[in-house]
């Protein structure tokens, strides 16, 4: 089965590509590069045994798009391709728009004229806001506090509108925690380009030596030990929730809602103390200032994926911390370049 994976060469879509090829599925990535490398095609490939088919496009670029629907028989579009970061997202929200709402706008239009009707989309947590209350279930009222939530939530809206008036098309939203690790091998897994902006990574970094100490955004949360408590999940629990999504609901019609989490909270300092464990690494941190934005914690009830998708997260804190750990070790700087 084809499936055209836009925003493959990125973090989680390259792990779901690994997935896809091992049960038997052709990624076509489609990919502008924008923040992604093109060694990870090689890394693919060692993992794999598979180099997937690549085409370097940009989903705003219609007819680039309508190129690869002419050429491969496609069933279903895994649809990663997207801008992330929510500080930038502030400073440059007309780019986000363009990128995330305008570009998916542009696929799901190429999709009608070619036939396809089968596409599972990357949302986040970040559409619930902050949460009343936790667990929270895919029914909990939805809101944005930054352009790059409002770009996850606009498509929402959007496809969940296109659906209704298509209603033979299958449209599934997937909405992930945290995502965290790396694959197992140690050959790929996050890669940010200057300061990163989530935890995992930049603990990483502190524990390889790159960074001095890391700043705990708050010490003084209501939660167990007064740092932020999110819903860690590692991408290849992530990845083979995709591959659960297009089994079980990409050819059944209808909009399809799923939390992709564990179902379990971890505190900042849970967190630091997991990786010094996995790394055998100090890592020095400071606890600072809130972060704007933030919210004390966040964690899914991911039942629903459990029963229609068949799906549950099954890797542990520490396989997250080793698999990050060995991927940071092996790759201090990341991807090569070439
Ligand atoms: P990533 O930046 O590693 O991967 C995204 C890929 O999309 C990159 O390879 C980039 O080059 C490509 N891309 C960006 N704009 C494009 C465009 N216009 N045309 C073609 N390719 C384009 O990000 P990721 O962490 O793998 O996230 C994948 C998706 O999941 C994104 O939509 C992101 O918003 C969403 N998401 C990520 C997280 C997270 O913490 N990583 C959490 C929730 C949701
Ligand atoms: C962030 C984004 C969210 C996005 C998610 C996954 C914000 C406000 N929200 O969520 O939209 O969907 O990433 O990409 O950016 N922390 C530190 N020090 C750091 C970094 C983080 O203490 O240097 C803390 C945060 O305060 C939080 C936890 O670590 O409590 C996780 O942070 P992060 O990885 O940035 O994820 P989220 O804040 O959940």
């Amino acid at each position: 089965m084809f499936v055209l994976v836009t925003g493959g060469m990125g973090y989680i879509g390259s792990h779901t590509c690994i997935q896809m090829i091992e049960s038997g599925m052709t990624p076509i990535i489609f990919d502008n590069l924008y923040n992604s490398k093109p060694t990870v095609l090689d890394r693919i490939e060692k993992v794999s045994g598979v180099r997937p088919i690549f085409i370097e496009g940009d989903i705003r670029d219609k007819q680039a798009l309508a190129q690869v629907f002419a050429q491969y028989d496609i069933q279903s579009v895994i649809h990663f391709a997207g801008l992330k970061a929510v500080g930038e997202s502030v400073e440059k929200p007309l780019e986000y728009y363009d990128n995330n709402v305008h570009g998916t706008l542009v696929l799901v239009d190429a999709m009608r004229d070619a036939g396809v009707k089968s596409m599972v989309f990357s949302s986040s947590a970040t559409v619930y806001g902050d949460p009343a209350s936790v667990p929270i279930l895919e029914d909990f009222p939805t809101s944005a506090t930054n352009p790059y939530g409002r770009s996850k939530l606009i498509v929402e809206e959007c496809l969940t509108d296109f659906q209704k008036a298509n209603p033979d098309w299958s449209i599934t939203l997937l909405r992930y925690f945290n995502p965290v690790g790396s694959h197992p091998s140690g050959e790929l897994g996050e890669d940010p380009q200057g300061i990163p902006n989530n935890l995992m990574p930049f603990v990483a970094q502190v524990a390889v030596g790159r960074r001095e100490f890391l700043s705990v955004f708050g010490g003084d949360y209501p939660t167990k030990d007064g740092t932020g408590v999110r819903d860690y999940i590692h991408v290849m629990d992530l990845a083979d929730g995709h591959l659960a999504a297009l089994n079980h609901v990409g050819s059944k019609q209808g909009l399809h809602i799923y939390n992709l989490g564990t179902g379990k909270g971890n505190s900042v300092l849970e967190m630091v103390v997991a990786f010094e464990k996995a790394s055998g690494q100090k890592v020095a941190y400071k606890i600072v200032d809130r972060r704007p934005g933030d919210i004390a914690e966040c964690w899914a009830n991911p039942a629903k994926a459990e029963q229609e998708l068949k799906w549950k997260a099954s890797r542990s804190l520490e396989q997250m911390t080793e698999d990050t750990w060995r991927w940071q070790s092996n790759n201090p700087l990341g991807y090569p370049q070439s």
